[in-house]
């Protein structure tokens, strides 16, 4: 695991842009994994200025129940964010209004595989450790599939609805499994609130319990920290001369 750590927020989202820029220089058709949330909307900003046409892309996860042109749906938020800016050769969606998400789901991963696999997954990270909507308790070799959140992620995710609107309890997401497929993993995190989920994720024992921790296990992950969020790492000095006598 590749473990950056960065005393601003802005060099967080710079270094992750930086990390899609060579993907893409390498391989103008990669997949890209993509997530939703706070974290990644100034990244959003920056990789607008990226040409896309030739990239595909897969988003994690979606509320069940949104429509595609509800405004809190996780598709309109890749529109206001990206998706009206800078338009991918395809771009894939969960959906959260399949009537059959069983089919739904097997056909998302099917599609994935026929397109190659993903090649940069980008994941933020829950405050209970969950990466796209993998809830503590998920099975580290999920599918896609529909999931219920935890009232700690409703209650986070509230901020995103207008008040009196329901967070939905239903979700569509990849699983840690889909996820561990990608050939490069990038998770960012900013601020004290993900200090103790980074913690656990990092340096803890591999778990359901904290469905980040997967991480561990996969061969070529990059996690990407602004100071506060790696405030807990016990050996975040280690971290940062490891990264510094890497860049030599
Ligand atoms: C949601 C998304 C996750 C995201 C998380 C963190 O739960 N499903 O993919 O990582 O939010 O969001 P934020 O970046 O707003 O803290």
């Amino acid at each position: 695991m590749d473990i950056a750590i960065f005393d601003a927020s802005d060099e967080v989202t710079n270094y992750a842009f930086r990390l899609i820029q060579h993907q893409l220089e390498c391989k103008q058709d990669s997949v890209l994994g993509l997530a939703t949330g706070a974290t990644m909307e100034p990244l959003y900003a920056r990789l607008r200025s990226l040409d896309l046409s030739g990239a595909i892309s897969f988003n994690l996860d979606e509320y069940v129940g949104l429509s595609n042109d509800h405004p809190c749906s996780y598709a309109a938020y890749m529109r206001t964010h990206l998706f009206s800016y800078s338009a991918f050769k395809e771009s894939h969606l969960l959906d959260g209004l399949a009537s059959d998400i069983d089919e739904h789901c097997s056909e998302y991963e099917r599609r994935m595989v026929e397109c190659g696999g993903v090649d940069l997954q980008l994941l933020g990270i829950g405050s209970d450790g969950h990466i796209a909507f993998n809830e503590p308790g998920s099975s580290l070799a999920s599918r896609t599939r529909l999931k219920v959140l935890t009232p700690m992620t409703r209650e986070a995710n509230a901020k995103h609805f207008p008040s009196g609107e329901e967070v939905p309890n239903f979700v569509l997401t990849m699983g840690v499994g889909t996820i561990m497929q990608a050939r490069h993993c990038v998770l960012l995190a900013h601020g004290e609130s993900k200090a103790e989920a980074v913690e656990r994720a990092l340096e803890g024992g591999v778990s359901a319990f904290c469905p980040a921790s997967a991480l561990q296990m996969h061969p070529k992950t990059t996690v990407i920290l602004d100071r506060e969020a790696a405030s807990r790492l016990k050996l975040k000095d280690y971290y940062r001369t490891v990264f510094e006598s890497r860049r030599l």
